[in-house]
């Protein structure tokens, strides 16, 4: 291993000398002294240097050492409570290792249209940096909840020729003399997946060629979906309210530095325990009508009704119980009423919107029949879905929590495209 540490292992360092390799982050010089905040990609970390302590040469670097430089320091670990991190290090000495050209991001307020297009020179800001760390632990524990409760990873494929959540925001692309669509879910293979291994779950790229353009959409985004035999609607809620319970859980517990450094209010989050309160979409109109809202029976809820019913709420709600026409052709029927499908949706406090989408599946071949007719869906692609109710079929349901609606409502972020590395949005394909 090398002699180096990592800047978040420091403060097992107290007292001691120690040798660090990353990034200028920024400088800031008086007199005497003058200070480098240092970064490697785990922490940000104050660095001393005062002229009584390093060679006549090592004081200069405070002219030529420019943000961004890549430098080795020495020097010895201090307590510093006025420090977030409550450390700094005394600097011994300073070995450049490049010394960068003048940085296209110095540190004041820049463009969002800016950064996103220096999305690669972006990512090394306190916030993006941040929130990377957040969504990687999401990714994690997502996997987690999953391998230690009996599921089995069952990974998807991206080329599909079925459309699996309307064809309206399908991509298509050349497959050879063919065309193909890149997966808008995983969902129709997992329902295949679960007769062979009872419980799954896959974890992917999911594309949809969304025109809107709001701060919740992207083209290509990562959807974590469940999908299980022998649950109806109701375990699939009580599946899904344990799982973001749990996902913020870690959060608290693990990103606790990068949730400060993001200012997010941890009260906010807190609050996330099961139960989430379950309203059906009869109940979720009736709100929306006493506050105002010109919204009819039938009408799917978008961006503005979403947080006009959720503001009621200090988590997570569950609208279920839709009608049949808002929905996607494989929801279960209500027996009760044909009207409505066993669908749920999830939505997040605080303005952040649908978080989970989800249904009971329609286990009667011949309803789903008439629902692929009825929606005019090539009914010879969809044979092989179809021969998962020929084959004992069982009742199942299933859910799929976006990753970057889930972070950005973690991280408290208004836009989701700064959830995900290297975003793509009807006008962003580079870099
Ligand atoms: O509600 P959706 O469309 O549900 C499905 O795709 C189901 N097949 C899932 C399942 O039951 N297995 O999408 C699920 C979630 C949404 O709640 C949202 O969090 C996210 O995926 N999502 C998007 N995130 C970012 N950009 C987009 N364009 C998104 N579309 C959906
Ligand atoms: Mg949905």
């Amino acid at each position: 291993m090398p002699e180096y540490i990592l800047a978040k292992h420091l403060s097992k360092h107290l007292n001691e000398e120690v040798i660090l390799k990353g990034w200028v982050y920024n400088i800031r010089k008086s007199g005497k002294i003058w200070f480098l905040v240092f970064r490697d990609g785990t922490e940000f970390v104050q660095c001393v240097v005062l002229m009584n302590e390093v060679s006549g040469e090592v004081f200069e670097l405070k002219t030529t050492l420019t943000q961004e430089s890549s430098v080795m320091i020495r020097g010895i670990v201090q307590e510093a409570p006025r420090q977030e991190n409550g450390i700094e290090i005394l600097v011994k000495d300073i070995e450049v290792i490049h010394i960068a050209e003048e940085y296209p991001i110095a540190l004041k307020e820049h463009g969002v249209d800016f950064l996103l297009d220096n999305r690669h020179l972006w990512l090394r800001s306190r916030q993006p940096y941040a929130i990377m760390k957040v969504r990687a632990e999401v990714e994690q524990a997502c996997r987690d909840f999953f391998n230690e409760r009996d599921f089995t990873l069952v990974d998807s494929p991206m080329f599909t020729p079925n459309a699996a959540e309307g064809s309206t925001t399908l991509f298509e692309t050349q497959y050879f003399d063919r065309k193909a669509y890149l997966t808008q879910s995983g969902q129709l293979y997992s329902e295949a997946a679960i007769m062979a291994l009872n419980r799954t779950y896959c974890f992917g790229p999911c594309f949809r060629a969304e025109k809107s353009k709001t701060r919740r959409h992207l083209t290509e985004f990562w959807m974590v979906e469940p999908e299980m035999a022998f649950f109806d609607i109701h375990d699939d809620m009580a599946l899904a309210e344990e799982f973001v319970e749990y996902l913020v859980q870690r959060a608290l517990k693990n990103c606790r530095r990068e949730l400060e450094i993001l200012e997010r209010d941890i009260s906010k989050l807190e609050a996330v325990k099961r139960p989430f309160p379950r309203i059906t979409y009869d109940d979720a109109i009736a709100v929306l009508k006493r506050k105002g809202f010109d919204i009819a029976w039938g009408d799917d809820l978008g961006a503005p009704h979403e947080p006009a019913v959720s503001e009621d709420y200090d988590r997570p709600v569950m609208i279920w119980r839709w009608p049949a026409a808002s929905k996607a052709f494989y929801m279960k029927r209500d027996p009760e009423d044909e009207r409505y499908v066993m669908g749920v949706d999830v939505i997040a406090p605080e303005g952040h919107g649908e978080i989970i989408g989800g249904s009971q599946r329609e286990e009667d071949i011949k309803v789903l029949l008439e629902r692929i007719d009825r929606e005019q869906l090539p009914v010879d692609d969809f044979q092989w879905f179809l021969d998962i109710r020929r084959y004992g079929s069982v009742p199942h349901s299933g859910f799929g929590l976006g990753l970057e609606r889930t972070v950005g409502w973690i991280c408290g972020t208004h836009h989701i495209r700064e959830c995900i590395p290297w975003p793509r949005t009807m006008a962003r394909l580079k870099p």
